[in-house]
């Protein structure tokens, strides 16, 4: 099954491992970098919980197992983000740590682009304010 036209994002990121390295570093830059603060501002002081879900998420979302619909059902993800207020600024900050976070973990260029372009309609669907 290495045939890349059917291959599903999940496992051209390597799996389990590959995904969830790829979330641990979206949320160690996320802590890290002083231009990411605006929405590590709005998480909770530990992102151990954060982690968990948001791989689980990307596991069903990318084509693997869905493990987030498994625990908790459907994610309702707009409703779930209504609380943090997310104008363009919060969108940017995340689709840019996650585009860093492709980067160093040399995910491949055209998959990153592939995804950043996902994740910028569902990063854009959950703005709630304005600007
Ligand atoms: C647009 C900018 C975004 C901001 C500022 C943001 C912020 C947050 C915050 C503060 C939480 C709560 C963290 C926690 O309870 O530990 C959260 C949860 C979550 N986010 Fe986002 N998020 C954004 C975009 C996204 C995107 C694009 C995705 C998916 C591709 C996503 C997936 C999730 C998931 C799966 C959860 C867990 C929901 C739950 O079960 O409570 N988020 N987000």
């Amino acid at each position: 099954m290495s045939d890349t036209a059917t291959a599903t994002a999940y496992s051209q990121l390597g799996g389990e491992p590959g995904l969830r390295a790829l979330v641990d570093r979206f949320y160690d830059l996320m802590d890290l970098e002083p231009a990411y603060a605006g929405i590590r501002a709005l998480h909770p002081s530990t992102l151990d919980g954060s982690r968990d879900k948001l791989t689980w998420f990307l596991s069903g979302w990318l084509g693997g197992p869905d493990l987030y619909q498994q625990r908790f059902g459907h994610p309702r993800l707009r409703a779930r983000h209504l609380p943090y207020q997310i104008g363009i600024a919060e969108r940017d900050q995340w689709l840019a740590c996650m585009s860093q976070a492709m980067q160093e973990n040399a995910v491949d260029v055209e998959l990153a682009q592939r995804l950043g372009a996902a994740f910028f309609n569902t990063a854009d669907w959950m703005r709630n304010l304005g600007g």
